[in-house]
C-alpha cells in the first residue's frame, strides 16, 4: 500500500505493510530516530509525535492511519546548535535526564503552549498526563515548560 503524509513539513512516500507502526515507519524508513519507544503499549508516551498537531502515541498507529496527514517529530522542534525555547529550558532546568520521555514531553508541552494551554503547575501536569518519566520527579519538567512559555515566540524553521 502506498503512504503519502507530510513529516515535519517534507512530503513523504511510504510503500509497505499499512499495518507497520508509525514509531517504526518513522524511525526505520525515515531515520528520525528521536522519536523513542518506551513500553510499546500506549502507557508511557514516550514515542509520542504530534499527529495534525495533537499528541498521539506512535506506537499505536498503524502507517495507514497516517495517509493524508501531518506528522511533526521531536527533529522538527530544533537542531542543536539551534534549540527551541523549550528544548533550552528543558536543558536549563534539569528536565531531561536519561532522556528516554523527553522527545514524548517536548511534543506534547509543545502542542500545550501552541494551543495557547495555560502555563500554570495543573494545566501543564494535565497536559502532559500520558507522558510518564521515571527519572525526574516531573517537577523539573513542568518548571521547564512554565519557563519556555515566558520566552518570546519565535518563528519555527520548517525541515525536512
Ligand atoms: S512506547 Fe508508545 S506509549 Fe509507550
Ligand atoms: S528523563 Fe528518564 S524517563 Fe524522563
Amino acid at each position: 500500500m502506498t503512504i503519502n503524509f507530510e513529516v515535519n513539513g517534507a512530503r513523504r512516500i511510504f510503500e509497505g505493510d499499512p499495518f507497520k507502526r508509525l514509531i517504526d515507519v518513522l524511525r526505520e524508513d525515515f531515520a528520525l530516530t528521536g522519536t523513542k519507544e518506551g513500553c510499546g503499549e500506549g502507557e508511557c508516551g514516550a514515542c509520542t509525535v504530534l499527529l495534525d498537531g495533537r499528541p498521539v502515541n506512535s506506537c499505536l498507529i498503524p502507517i495507514c492511519q497516517a495517509d493524508g496527514h501531518r506528522i511533526e517529530t521531536v527533529e522538527n522542534l530544533g537542531i542543536p546548535e539551534r534549540l527551541s525555547a523549550l528544548q533550552k529550558a528543558f536543558l536549563e532546568e534539569g528536565g531531561a535526564q536519561c532522556g528516554i520521555c523527553t522527545p514524548g514531553m517536548l511534543l506534547a508541552a509543545a502542542a500545550h503552549l501552541k494551543a495557547g494551554g495555560k502555563a500554570d503547575d495543573l494545566s501543564i501536569r494535565r497536559a502532559l498526563g500520558g507522558n510518564l518519566c521515571r527519572c525526574t520527579g516531573y517537577q523539573h519538567i513542568v518548571k521547564a515548560v512554565q519557563k519556555a512559555a515566558k520566552a518570546p515566540r519565535k518563528p519555527r524553521r520548517k525541515k525536512a
